[in-house]
């Protein structure tokens, strides 16, 4: 029997998401996208949505509430909701998703966004209190850390209760043992790695790896024929070939300036990489050179029909350097990344 899910992502990143969802689930349909969360049903298994990679954690929804009011009688709707919730089946999904472990603790995490007579705090203690009745004896409510977390979502007059199946490890993966200022989401790694429209076939290049993300992440989402990471600083070069074989990922990692590379003309198939925002990294004044040496550097190791994916928070700019330099951007998508507006660029030499 299909089930209610929803996955929490980027925001921005919803309908790739979901993409990504139909290809692994070919049964899903989606109910909505709401902003950083796709809600959709599937008859797929826990695992299977565990295995997501461009979803930072996957819910099991205890309760979808479409016209909330805003006065203080919606505390009751959401208590009511959660009391009527299949508590039982949600318990054995999270324990089927955790190789049989029996949850022993439990918490409510809420967020709420618009205006209402009533705080988030107290819509959390109304799940809290209805949960309480409903769940075994054995487990207990516990204050930070706890095996089961319940969360609410509250936005405006719309409300999704729902059962996190997931763990920190989704979103960061276990490969990923070291950082680097300014590392990438694994998320938004995964996200590009599937706008470059992944083939068999593909020669994948990250000419500015830092520690390798966007490589090992593309490794890790479908086969490719071979994959080169570089950077300019040794230690980045050194953390992006540790990370990559913690993934038990097989790439060739160089150090090198990605101005001038050590890459024969039209060699590579695929560009995907996080370019340097001019903010933790760079300027924009240094930006502007650096992104036109790039912009000419990746023209010449790319093939023909090969594809572009940057990111960058230098949309303007880019966007500018891709146009005069006679690329033809196919899609955009716009992100949030370290708090700040940044844009992912699809684009082919034309
Ligand atoms: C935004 S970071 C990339 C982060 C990376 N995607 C990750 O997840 O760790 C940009 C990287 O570009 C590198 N970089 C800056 N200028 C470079 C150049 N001329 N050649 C090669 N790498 C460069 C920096 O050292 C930095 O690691």
């Amino acid at each position: 029997m299909s089930q209610l899910f929803y996955a929490m992502t980027m925001p921005g990143l919803e309908t790739l998401a979901f993409s990504e969802v139909r290809a692994s689930m070919p049964d899903a349909e989606l109910v909505k996208f709401a902003r950083g969360i796709a809600l959709f049903r599937t008859t797929s298994t826990p695992e299977k949505l565990l295995s997501l990679r461009t979803v930072e954690d996957v819910f099991c929804t205890l309760a979808h509430i479409t016209s909330l009011g805003h006065e203080h009688n919606a505390l009751r709707v959401l208590h009511s909701a959660t009391l009527h919730a299949d508590i039982r089946q949600a318990v054995a999904m999270w324990q089927r998703a955790h190789s049989g472990k029996r949850p022993k603790t439990w918490r409510v995490v809420s967020q709420k966004a618009g205006s209402h007579q009533f705080r988030r705090i107290d819509a959390g203690q109304a799940v809290t209190d209805a949960l309480q009745r409903v769940l075994p004896r054995a487990m207990h409510l516990a204050k930070d850390e706890a095996d089961v977390e319940f969360w609410l979502w509250l936005y405006g007059s719309e409300a999704l209760i729902g059962m996190r199946l997931s763990d920190a490890t989704m979103r960061h993966r276990r490969y990923k043992q070291e950082h680097l200022p300014a590392s990438l989401r694994p998320t938004v790694a995964a996200a590009m790695g599937l706008l470059a429209r992944p083939t068999p076939q593909d020669i994948v290049l990250d000419p500015l790896c830092g520690a390798g993300t966007i490589v090992i992440e593309r490794c890790l989402l479908a086969p490719v024929e071979r994959a080169l990471g570089g950077d300019i600083r040794e230690e980045a070069v050194a953390m992006a070939r540790r990370n990559a074989r913690s993934a038990s990922v097989r790439a060739s990692w160089e150090e090198w300036d990605a101005r001038a590379l050590p890459i024969e003309d039209a060699s590579v198939t695929r560009i995907i990489t996080n370019l340097p925002f001019g903010k933790q990294i760079g300027s924009h004044a240094t930006n502007v050179d650096l992104y036109n040496a790039l912009i000419q550097e990746f023209g010449r190791v790319l093939a023909a029909d090969g594809l572009l994916v940057a990111l960058t928070s230098e949309d303007r700019l880019w966007e500018m350097m891709l146009r005069d330099h006679g690329w033809r951007v196919v899609k955009k998508i716009v992100l949030v990344v370290l708090g700040q507006p940044a844009s992912i660029f699809v684009a082919e030499h034309v």
